[in-house]
């Protein structure tokens, strides 16, 4: 198949450019290079040294001979998007070009606005482009499970069957996120929705738990082809940053009770699920929805197994929350649909002993302790403003 990867120099863009290369598919990536003046803005980056694109995709191909095409631009920019799905004509785009770190959405009015600009007008844009060339080339496209927040009913695959006042419906799953970057992407979903409603686009929409682990088949074959390992307050995940806390022998720092309870997926099976999500694509007009994530464990019980496993011995400490979010709440995900198309999970008690702390041991001499400690509240604007005038 021919695939195009949107975002394919991120985190997982560029593994599951690797992968999908591998498993015998013509690949392109597009990017706009944004993921790394993120970390100019906030003055951090990855642990994990990354190359420029050009060296990382220079490096594919003296490994292996094959190809990978790239295009540098922006998806908000529609002629840019439209261009290269004219161009390189897909059977399938993976959309993961969005900005992605619920902080970094919540720092102010300019990040919330940008995050939803940049995220709902580039899939709109992306909408449309393959709506006029080819309206049956696949969207895989990148959600989260944050999309969902914590309902206190089960958690189904996108959709649920409602019964009122006698009349029963299919609906999409109500929607309660706890952050503008959340929030960005509930309005893609309904937006993509729509397109496969109205113009018989092929849609699936991957509502990603919390991704952890550095390496994939592919990536560990040379250093120049490693991917990113965000371990910062903003960009990092609460597992990378315990991770790199452990390595550093400080203790793990965890928000308000703990109780806050997440889907979790491992990297490998992330850029698997894209491949099967490619191989066996949604029908015409339909929109399809997988809850991409394999276990789900509380802040608490994460740090708990973080600090078991570890080698050395690991504090767990408690900090005042700064996020808005519920500390004790019910949780349970539907998540098999992946699996049916023939998914095999790895766990996360298993990557974090054959590779994770090996990793974070590695490189702790680029850990910066101020990155990690969180500066960006979850409070009021009016707040945000009195502290401001305050001084
Ligand atoms: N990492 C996770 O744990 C996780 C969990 C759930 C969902 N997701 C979703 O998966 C996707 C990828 O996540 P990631 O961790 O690889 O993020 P990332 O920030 O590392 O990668 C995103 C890439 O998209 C590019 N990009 C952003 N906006 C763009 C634009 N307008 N035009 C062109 N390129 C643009 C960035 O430069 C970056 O390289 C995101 O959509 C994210 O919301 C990630």
């Amino acid at each position: 198949m021919r695939i195009i990867v949107l975002g394919g120099d991120g985190y997982l863009g560029w593994p599951t450019a690797l992968h999908l290369s591998e498993c015998g598919h013509e690949v392109a990536i597009a990017d706009n290079f944004v993921r790394r003046q993120y970390d100019h803005e906030l003055g951090v980056q990855s642990l994990v040294p990354i190359e420029p694109l050009t060296v990382r995709v220079r490096a594919w191909h003296e490994l292996t001979g094959k190809q990978l095409a790239t295009y540098v631009g922006d998806l908000c920019d529609a002629d840019f998007t439209y261009r290269i799905i004219r161009e390189f004509r897909p059977d399938a785009v993976v959309h993961f070009a969005e900005q992605r770190a619920a902080p970094y959405s919540m720092i102010d009015r300019k990040h919330a606005v940008y995050t939803q600009t940049n995220n709902v007008v580039g899939t709109l844009n992306l909408l449309y482009a393959i709506a006029e060339t080819d309206p049956s080339i696949h969207l895989i496209k990148l959600g989260t499970m944050g999309e969902y927040g914590t309902p206190n009913i089960d958690i189904e695959e996108g959709w649920l069957e409602v019964t009122h006042k006698g009349r029963t419906d299919r609906v999409l799953y109500p929607k309660r996120p706890s952050s503008f970057y959340h929030l960005s992407k509930v309005h893609d979903s309904h937006n993509i929705e729509f397109a496969c409603r109205i113009w018989g686009l092929a849609a699936t929409d991957l509502n990603q738990g919390i991704v952890y682990g550095q390496q994939t088949d592919e990536t560990v074959r040379d250093d120049r082809l490693a991917t990113r390992f965000d371990y910062d307050a903003v960009f990092g995940t609460v597992l990378n940053r315990f991770i790199v806390l452990a390595a550093l022998g400080q203790p793990l720092t965890v928000y308000g009770e703990g109780g806050q309870t997440r889907g979790l997926i491992d990297i490998r099976d992330t850029v698997e699920c894209i491949r099967l999500a490619a191989e066996h694509p949604a029908k015409p007009g339909e929109y399809r929805v997988f809850n991409q994530m394999t276990e789900s464990m509380s802040v608490r019980d994460l740090a708990k197994l973080v600090a078991d496993l570890h080698p050395n011995a690991v504090e767990v400490e408690y900090l005042d929350n700064p996020r808005v979010e519920a500390e004790a709440h019910y949780y349970k995900v539907t998540h098999s649909g992946l699996v049916e198309l023939g998914l095999t999970p790895h766990l996360l008690s298993e990557t974090l002993l054959t590779s994770l702390y090996a990793v974070a041991d590695r490189y702790k001499h680029r850990a910066d302790p101020a990155a990690l400690r969180p500066t960006v509240r979850w409070r009021s604007p009016l707040a945000t403003a009195r502290a401001g005038s305050a001084g």
